[in-house]
């Protein structure tokens, strides 16, 4: 079966096909980066309009990798929340008419699942890991969420905490803005950080207590707010590679703790990183020093596999029709994350 995933929820309009066992046939992301990046952050009015415009030819591009282009495609997923509505509203309106068009089955698809199967997605790449078994603990870390689960099978997902205020990618946009480094600040962040010194300013560990696994993410992000208050926005290289670095490396300390955390009060010794955050250089490497000295395997999808793609809608959907679920026309979007049942923690 090939499924064509549709993704619209915040600032990436994509479209992918994918067979059910993962196999990823094509994937196109059309990025709206330098639609927002003036202001700093996505700008929901222009985030609707930039899919409209890229919405049919990003899905003529997936379909046209198909030797039958949209004849060979069996099913339609689509992303229908938790995201921005206008915008989750393109990818729907597409996805119901190609379903109903050509009477293909059609399932929404909850955007965080497909953040959290993204690792099963095969790209044929030789360094390709195999993928984890269940149950395992996924860190997903993006710009809008910051959560831990335990994925115990692909329809039994807890939550075992989340930020109680920013998300950690969030985190490193607006430090990166009141560093005047731009939009988006994670992937230049993680850069500068290379060369810096991390404890080269002490800022403060949030929400250290081992007794729960949320996070907090505001604190860090006005400590970095006083640092530029009362020494100025650092202008050598040296001098903004070391705020980084330093900023960086509490973040990471953060998620990688509260991960571990999660780890041993579930029992469960595999951990998988995603979301946007995942990408971050930094926190690969801390995961995997700490998890190794505690027994927990690591797994991170590709760099494509970890940021917003219709891949994993794609997956996350053939998954949903293999058990036989199905939705309809009245198929609508929803803002906020749907409650995953709260998984219970031991302290
Ligand atoms: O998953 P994603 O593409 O979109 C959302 O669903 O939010 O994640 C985007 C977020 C942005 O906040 C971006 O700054 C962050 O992921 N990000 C990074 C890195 N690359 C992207 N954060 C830290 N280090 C990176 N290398
Ligand atoms: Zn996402």
């Amino acid at each position: 079966m090939k499924v064509l995933g549709i993704e619209s929820s915040c600032d990436e309009t994509a479209a992918a096909v994918v067979r059910e066992d993962g196999r990823v046939l094509s994937d196109v992301v059309a990025s709206q980066i330098a639609e927002h990046a003036p202001y700093g952050g996505v700008v929901p009015e222009l985030a609707s309009r930039a899919h409209l415009r890229a919405i049919i030819p990003v899905i003529d591009q997936a379909v046209a990798a198909l030797p039958q282009g949209l004849d060979d495609v069996d099913a339609i997923a689509v992303t229908h929340g938790p995201g921005l509505v206008g915008a989750l509203l393109i990818g729907l309106s597409a996805a119901k008419s190609l379903a109903w068009s050509r009477e293909l089955p059609l399932v929404g698809v909850n955007h965080l699942d497909g953040h959290l199967l993204a690792v099963y997605l095969r790209r044929d790449d030789e360094d390709e890991e195999p993928p984890p078994e269940m149950p395992y603990v996924a860190l997903l870390a993006s710009g809008g969420h910051t959560a831990l689960y335990e994925v115990r099978a692909e329809d039994e997902i807890l939550l075992l905490g989340q930020t109680r205020d920013d998300a950690a990618g969030e985190c490193f946009d607006k430090a990166a803005k009141l560093l005047g480094l731009g939009y988006p600040g994670g992937p230049v962040v993680d850069r500068l950080a290379k060369s810096g010194d991390p404890h080269a300013i002490d800022f403060p560990m949030p929400m250290p207590s081992r007794k729960n696994i949320d996070f907090s993410f505001s604190g860090l992000k006005t400590a970095v707010a006083h640092h530029v208050k009362e020494q100025g926005v650092p202008t050598s290289e040296s001098a903004r590679a070391d705020v980084c670095a330093s900023f960086q490396r509490v973040v990471v300390e953060s998620l990688v703790r509260k991960s571990l955390r999660a780890c041993e009060v579930t029992g469960v010794p595999r951990l998988v990183l995603t979301g946007g955050v995942a990408a971050n250089r930094g926190l690969r490497a801390r995961a995997r020093e700490a998890a190794a000295e505690v027994g927990v395997s690591v797994h991170v999808p590709p760099l494509a596999s970890c940021t917003d793609n219709a891949a994993m809608i794609a997956y996350a959907g053939a998954r949903r029709l293999a058990r036989g679920e199905r939705d309809d026309l009245t198929l609508a979007p929803f803002s906020r994350a749907p409650g995953y049942k709260r998984g219970k923690i031991r302290d």
